[in-house]
């Protein structure tokens, strides 16, 4: 085999004489720089993501970030390296490969050469890179395609695998991306629950492989979100480090494996999760893995996050220039109880809070079924007469009569048994034939795989928009996800490539709304945040959480949430959950999207003076900067009694300081960031005028951006669960 190399790619014998020495002492050889390697380079200036291609006609990995690679072999490995950019199963390589193929004449093993490598530019500022690699023996074609987006240190990576074999292959595995790094990593992941989402765990990465997954296929993020942080040389910090984030644009089940092999090199496997989803894949049919989406900072991920909010706004959020409208949810106030008496009286305390769009969630629905509660109903996505006797259109026009936008909930992939849907159509759900039905909140998925549902889901929607041009905005629930994943539309031989196919036909009908309808706002919604993925987010304007409301909670959730994600996207509604003053919910949620979720008729006139205070300061002041600015993170909940953000204007004439303290803490100045130096600020309160706390002794003053940097403002809440918001407006 090495002689045929030799002849074949003309070696030198010293090269080859070194390898083998290596190798026969059985310990990890570094191969030779070849004056002659091929460097491909598929990320940005800052973000750098090298690969080359061998003497033999391989992919390696050269360069990941800061660190350059190894080139790395060892006994046992057939003479091939450890760090191929793209292992596939079976052949010399012996780790967890990026690439498992059962071949049509049952053969397991796959081999990929560079076959060439192409460089272009979609848009401005964007790189794009495809490598073409193939099987030498079975005719098999994987492309990688990259992109760096230039100015925001951001690469994604897919890869797109054909075959013309004479019949269908499996696929085993099928990696978006798979990058090496060296030395000292540590990741931090961010597991969780329904109302216990983004609760970040940090470690150091050690050999063997560390497993972060989803096997539920639909409201895949329940038990953690597809994205994670790694820490370069330490763990990750905030403003310093190099750091890496990965996130992946699906919403079905994923699989990161962080693949440490002990010799010097961990390899990042990112894409679908394999586990019970071997897929079938034809001949000529393009089988295209998800987005992996890498971002980098070497000043740790406090500029990690401000470069992807500017990226997520720009390319990955429907609308990330349009700022959101404060909303009034009936939710938290209503549950299923409520009737059009009721909704419209809502109406009337949101518009004298001044505040621009109203949510109708769960429960307009069913007839024969009328959706009360979560036992029935759901697919019958007709107006229940009994709650709403004049319809959705009456209440669309009497939100618009008071100067607000009307918005509906829907959870169109789902069922409950007690339907006029399931009684038509037993068989659109998913589940295993021959085994009782598994509910979860008595609910079951429908088998979008099955085109009836797919049209039957997509009528729903646009009947629903069509009939009622006042809906502006539609909230998209979905509450459980897939157990049982059997369908009994795909063929038998085909069960596995459910969980694949129903994403994108997800993907494919929630594309087709947004075409459909772009004049309508979306909300993303799993049971608060269970899909979360950006791949989803690119058809709606922003996502929902968590159903934690409680404000002390969601000041953590929405620090760890902003890793990723700008406040934009990041629903953060007023409600009562956990007792708080009413002026710490609305600080929490002016922190974010704000918008409120209480029967305002209920509220003490105290409580409506407050609210209304904050909404007008959020339209007037706030949304701008919160919305489009730039984050800085200056004190960390999970370290210290508070939590301190900092969200400047892009043209740094104006910033919101949030202050909440999460426990009882000192007088200490805090100094806010992202201030022009050179620049005077007046810094004033946003006050919501509860008394009790002392005005801060720099109130109204003008501080230069150097002495806020070098001095700080000291607030003056320091008891546990209060908070504080401060205004700096440039003076000239
Ligand atoms: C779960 C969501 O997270 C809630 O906000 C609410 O919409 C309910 N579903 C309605 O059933």
């Amino acid at each position: 085999m090495i002689t045929y190399r030799l002849l074949r790619y003309g070696l030198c014998m010293g090269w080859v004489m070194a390898a083998l020495a290596s190798v026969r002492a059985g310990a990890p050889a570094v191969l030779p720089e070849s004056g002659a390697r091929r460097v491909i380079h598929v990320g940005t200036e800052h973000a750098v993501y090298d690969l080359y291609v061998g003497p033999d006609s391989r992919l390696y990995n050269l360069r990941f970030g800061s660190q350059e690679i190894p080139a790395l072999q060892t006994e046992g490995s057939g003479g091939g390296s450890l760090t191929e950019a793209y292992p596939p199963s079976g052949t010399r390589y012996a780790f967890e490969p990026a690439l498992s193929i059962i071949h049509a004449d049952g053969n397991n093993s796959t081999d990929l050469e560079f076959v060439g490598e192409q460089a272009g530019s979609p848009s401005p500022g964007v790189k794009e890179t495809r490598i073409k690699l193939r099987d030498p023996v079975y005719p098999v074609d994987v492309e990688l395609v990259f992109r760096a987006y230039a100015g925001f240190d951001v690469i994604e990576q897919s890869s797109e695998i054909r075959h013309t074999e004479p019949g269908a292959i499996v696929l085993e595995r099928f990696a978006s991306s798979s990058p090496q790094m060296t030395g000292d990593l540590w990741l931090t992941q961010f597991h969780g629950d329904w109302a216990n989402e983004m609760n970040p765990l940090s470690e150091r990465l050690s050999p063997g492989i560390k497993v972060l997954d989803s096997k539920t296929l639909v409201r895949a993020d329940r038990f953690r979100p597809p994205f994670f942080l790694l820490g370069v040389g330490a763990a990750v910090r905030e403003a310093a480090g190099e750091t890496w984030a990965g996130m992946l644009d699906w919403s079905g089940s994923f699989q990161f494996a962080f693949d440490d092999n002990g010799l010097g090199a961990t390899r990042l496997l990112a894409g679908i999760n394999p586990y019970g989803q071997a897929y079938r894949l034809d001949p000529g049919v393009l089988f295209a893995t998800p987005v992996m989406r890498w971002a980098w900072s070497d000043q740790g991920v406090g500029q990690l996050s401000r470069n992807l909010h500017r990226w997520i706004r720009r390319y990955a959020l429907r609308d990330g220039d349009r700022p959101r409208a404060v909303l009034l949810n009936n939710w938290e106030a209503t549950g299923f109880a409520f009737d059009e008496g009721k909704i419209v009286s809502l109406f009337d305390r949101a518009k004298d809070l001044g505040m621009e769009l109203f949510l109708l969630d769960d429960g307009w629905f069913g007839t024969r079924f009328p959706r009360n509660d979560d036992t029935q109903g759901l697919g019958d996505w007709s107006v229940n007469p009994a709650k709403l006797p004049r319809g959705i259109s009456h209440l669309a026009d009497e939100a618009r009569n008071r100067g607000l936008r009307f918005g509906i909930w829907i959870e169109p992939e789902m069922v409950n048994p007690r339907s006029e849907l399931y009684l038509a159509h037993p068989d659109w759900v998913i589940r295993e034939p021959g085994r009782a039905l598994e509910l979860q909140r008595n609910q079951l998925v429908l088998d979008l795989t099955r085109p009836a549902v797919a049209q039957y889901e997509s009528g729903v929607i646009d009947t629903l928009l069509r009939d009622n041009p006042g809906v502006s905005y539609v909230k998209w629930d979905s509450n459980r996800y897939v157990t049982q994943p059997g369908s009994s539309w795909l063929p038998k031989d085909r069960q596995s490539n459910l969980g694949i196919d129903y994403v994108r036909a997800l993907d494919g009908l929630m594309a087709e709304v947004e075409k459909r309808h772009p004049a309508v706002e979306m909300m993303l919604c799993s049971g608060g945040g269970g899909r979360v993925d950006l791949g989803t987010l690119k058809h709606f304007d922003e996502f929902w959480p968590s159903d934690n409301t409680d404000p002390l909670r969601r000041v953590v959730m929405q620090w760890d949430y902003s890793t990723f994600f700008p406040a934009l996207a990041i629903s953060g509604h007023v409600t009562h959950s956990g007792g708080r003053s009413i002026k710490f919910a609305l600080d929490v949620a002016m922190s974010a999207r704000m918008g409120i979720d209480l029967d305002l008729s209920k509220l003490t006139p105290e409580e409506s003076r407050q609210a209304a205070v904050a909404v007008e300061v959020y339209k007037d002041k706030l949304r701008d900067v919160v919305q489009f600015g730039d984050l800085y993170r200056m004190e960390s909940p999970h370290s210290g009694p508070r939590s301190v953000i900092d969200y400047v204007s892009q043209d740094k004439s104006r910033a919101a300081m949030f202050v909440f303290q999460v426990a009882d803490g000192a007088p200490d100045a805090v100094r806010p960031g992202g201030l022009d130096p050179q620049a005077k600020y007046r810094l004033s309160e946003l006050d919501l005028g509860e008394g009790g706390v002392p005005a801060m002794p720099q109130l109204g003053s003008v501080i230069s951006g150097t002495d806020l940097a070098a001095t700080g403002i000291i607030p003056t809440v320091h008891k546990a669960i209060s908070s504080q918001v401060v205004w700096l407006e440039r003076v000239d």
